[in-house]
């Protein structure tokens, strides 16, 4: 079952943590705090934390915490969605009824409904159909376990001509849209019949987890039929924008911050039941530019697994190019030849695949071995035009410095110039530049800038009194008033964040807000997957009362909302400082480096103007 995100919420919400955590530990109030015997590891003096304002609870002693439902799945030992099962059924919130008490349906959602039905009648033949024993032993012979049928939902539509239009009729499935879903088809005379007829299902899913359309496997080689038919594009599948197996990997991804990506459905299936999770499957089409930003949500860095073909190995040049342009870290695995990673992990295990990804190369010493299988480097005229290929994807790298490193690194391969290099990279970039837009490539020049000061901003030190600031700006953002958090975003933005925890952490307040979701660390915690940081975000939340009891000591009697205002604007007055004070010093730093004295001129204007906008924050700055 899929449980609504507003569902959980509302759960959440009717769920007191004070309550539910009441009835497993004797809490006391201390405070802001209810405190008690932590059930997690045993101690004598109470260290663990509830805050009834923030639904969230922490151990001092043993570092456990997160929300009512993370508290149920470490007490009883039970699923997530399990806990908000036991949630609903005690606060008497029915999960089941969701679409007909919100009224009419959206298009979206009754499509989804059907393939959902669908996914489920497919998998149900399989698992249950005497007349599937066809179709296990095929999965069988392929070493593909129930429970990894169950888990990918795979199925197997009867080779009847009408099994599944009978059955669309009984369960009133809605024939047209069965029809625009490629479920059905219909013919000249008007006679309805089986799209998938006879092969076996992998449905595909959403990121989230939501059928959006299905891909079908002949079993036995025929001729005149497609290996493969998959659902058309549709109001809810556009190819393109969907990795297969993203709904099933996404947190080993994030997890590891690394994703390999592989061709074919079974590849992916294989190697997540070996237990190598963290991979997204291209699936028939080439890689798309959307299917790249779509990853890059998740990782940066991506490991090509294609087939050792001359199709894998084209399609391998061609993503290289695409993800190279998104700024992804891409390196590139070579199977033996005849294998594909399916097949592989199934003959040599998961170590020795582990084996081929640690052994995967970059790009470079990649394209450079195809280049010389081809002979390429023993014909002079042949290897001017390798070395010409083998800049181009440089070209194309956004980052100054990486082009540069890369070019050095191709110079000591080939001992050549590096001065060479880079007069070819400088006429392919210059080809590369005619290929786009005036416009884009001010846009582009703008990306480098910005990426460049970014560099500057990271490899910069970064001072304790600026990271004691954005933990300031954090427990504010954390602190559950949607007017402060609204104020703080009005003048800071997420990426200004120097540490990449934080930033990651603003961002997902940012986005919480953007979409005007609740702002409870409760509910913002669920967003949080890497468990470091959901740690961090509970020691900071809880230890925000030492601050602002001084700040209560400053103001006698100011009530709480209002000291945390004050605080928010004078945390944010000293944040925008900080940032002034930094770009002026360096610009007195690049002040001494100009060599021109334009640029100084220019520079000591700016830092004057600087200078002005610190007075002014005072001013500027202010909630009402
Ligand atoms: N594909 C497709 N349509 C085809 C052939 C292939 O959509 N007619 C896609 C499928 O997503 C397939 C991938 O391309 O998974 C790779 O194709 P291929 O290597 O031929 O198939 P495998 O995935 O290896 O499938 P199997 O192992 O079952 O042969
Ligand atoms: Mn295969």
């Amino acid at each position: 079952m899929r449980i609504s995100d507003n569902k959980i919420e509302e759960i959440r919400i009717a769920a007191n943590i004070v309550d539910v955590i009441s009835e497993y530990v004797q809490l006391r109030k201390r405070g802001k705090n209810y405190i008690g015997l932590c059930p997690f590891h045993s101690e004598k003096t109470p260290s663990f934390t509830v805050s009834e304002e923030k639904q969230i609870f922490n151990c001092f002693g043993c570092h456990k915490g997160g929300n009512v439902y993370k508290f149920l799945m470490e007490y009883e030992k039970i699923s997530f969605i399990e806990s908000v099962q036991e949630l609903a059924q005690r606060y008497g919130v029915n999960i089941e009824v969701d679409e007909e008490t919100t009224g009419k349906q959206s298009e979206q959602e009754i499509l989804y409904d059907i393939n959902t039905e669908t996914a489920k009648y497919f998998s149900n033949n399989l698992l249950n159909s005497s007349e599937a024993e066809i179709a296990r032993e095929y999965f069988q012979k392929r070493k593909i376990k129930p429970q990894t049928m169950r888990s990918f939902g795979l199925g197997y539509a009867f080779p009847s001509w009408d099994h599944f239009v009978n059955y669309a009729q009984d369960k009133k499935i809605d024939l047209e849209r069965a029809i625009s879903l490629g479920l059905i088809g219909q013919s000249n005379d008007g006679r309805l019949y089986d799209k998938f007829s006879g092969r076996i299902i992998f449905p595909i899913f959403s990121p989230n987890g939501r059928v959006v359309a299905f891909a079908g496997r002949i079993i036995e080689k025929k001729e005149n039929s497609a290996k493969y038919l998959n659902s058309p594009e549709s109001l809810i599948y556009v190819k393109g924008r969907i990795l297969y197996g993203l709904s099933h990997s996404k947190d080993e991804i994030r997890k590891l911050d690394k994703a390999i990506l592989v061709e074919g459905y079974m590849d992916l299936i294989s190697l997540h039941q070996s237990g190598i999770k963290n991979v997204v499957a291209v699936s028939g089409t080439a890689l798309t530019e959307e299917q790249v930003q779509l990853l890059s949500r998740y990782t940066k860095n991506v490991v090509l697994l294609f087939d050792a073909d001359t199709a894998g190995i084209k399609a391998s040049m061609r993503s290289i190019e695409l993800l190279l342009k998104k700024d992804m870290e891409i390196k590139i695995a070579s199977l033996p030849s005849g294998e594909d990673p399916d097949s592989f992990v199934n003959n040599f295990g998961r170590e020795k695949f582990e084996e081929i990804i640690k052994k995967a190369q970059n790009f470079l010493e990649y394209q450079t071995e195809f280049y010389s299988n081809q002979g390429m480097f023993e014909d002079p005229s042949k290897t001017a035009e390798a070395i010409r290929e083998l800049v181009k994807p440089v070209s194309i790298i956004n980052d100054e410095l990486k082009r540069s490193l890369l070019i050095k690194s191709i110079a000591k391969k080939f001992n050549l110039r590096e001065k060479l290099l880079e007069n070819e990279l400088d006429k392919a970039i210059q080809s590369f530049g005619k290929q786009i837009t005036n416009e884009e490539r001010i846009r582009d020049k703008e990306l480098i800038k910005k990426q460049l000061e970014a560099k500057l901003q990271k490899d910069r030190k970064i001072s304790p009194r600026e990271i004691r600031l954005e933990k300031e700006i954090l427990k504010l953002l954390f602190e559950g008033k949607t007017e402060i958090v609204g104020f703080v975003f009005s003048q800071i933005s997420p990426e200004e964040f120097l540490t990449e925890e934080h930033a990651k952490l603003a961002e997902i307040v940012y986005e919480a807000y953007k979409n005007n979701e609740e702002i409870i660390a409760a509910s913002l915690i669920e967003k949080i997957s890497d468990e470091k940081l959901q740690s961090f975000v509970l020691n900071l939340t809880f230890d925000k009362y030492s601050i602002s009891r001084n700040w209560e000591d400053i103001y006698p009697g100011l009530p709480h909302e209002k000291i945390l205002q004050k605080i928010a604007v004078d945390t944010v007055k000293r944040f925008r400082t900080e940032k002034i004070n930094f770009e002026i010093k360096n610009n007195f730093r690049l002040i001494e480096s100009a060599t021109e004295e334009e640029e100084r001129f220019e520079l000591m204007k700016l830092n004057h103007e600087l200078e002005k906008e610190k007075q002014k924050l005072n001013l500027n700055i202010s909630i009402e």
